[in-house]
């Protein structure tokens, strides 16, 4: 599918179907991904593909707030920590410590769920974890974990939502 169509394609799914997803293909998807742009090409990134009993729980993890419950039936789930970057010497105090690492996560992800579309999977970008400290306590890591991507296949019959987005005009000026 050529990339129009895959964004077009493309949203948040709420409504995961009871259907395994090969773990070769989530594999390939994070492969892919890695090949995202990041600042300084400091890849500030670990994907972790959880499955199964980690998967589970994982998704207890970021429920709440009557958020995320749906991450319970994805198929699986990318947890993304966020590592140390190394930027370029001249930034050294000039910048915070990781300063573009959400962005370039940000980025990743949009990598992700574009693959995953392209893949024929649905996928569902989560950034609110409930206890981000149980999250740490499953991938073993001291470093944040900012962002999940939960994938699987729709419940058959499920109906696209429409977008709703701004018009172009709120989003875009073209200026000269
Ligand atoms: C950074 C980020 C965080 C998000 N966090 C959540 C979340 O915690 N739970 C959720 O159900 N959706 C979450 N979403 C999905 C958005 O709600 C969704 O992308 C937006 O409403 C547009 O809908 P669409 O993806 O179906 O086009 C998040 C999306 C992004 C990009």
């Amino acid at each position: 599918m050529e990339l129009l169509s895959l964004i077009e394609a493309r949203y948040s799914c709420r409504n995961f179907a009871d259907r395994p997803v090969e773990r070769a293909l989530v594999r390939k998807i994070c492969a892919a991904a890695a090949q995202a742009p990041s600042a300084c090409n400091s890849q500030p990134w670990k994907m972790h593909a959880l499955f199964g009993e980690k998967k589970a729980a994982l998704a207890r993890a970021v429920a709440g707030l009557g958020l995320n419950g749906h991450a319970a039936d994805a198929a699986a789930v990318i947890a993304v920590e966020e590592t140390p970057a190394k930027y370029l010497s001249r930034f050294d105090g000039a910048v915070r410590p990781n300063a573009w690492a959400e962005i370039d996560i940000g980025i990743l992800a949009a990598h992700i769920v574009l693959l995953a579309e392209e893949s024929g999977l649905q996928s569902c970008i989560l950034g609110y974890a409930a206890d981000p400290a149980a999250v740490q306590d499953i991938l073993q890591t001291t470093n944040p974990v900012p962002l999940f991507i939960a994938l699987g296949y729709a419940e058959e019959g499920t109906p696209m939502p429409k977008k709703n987005r701004k018009s172009l005009a709120e989003v875009f000026a073209e200026e000269e």
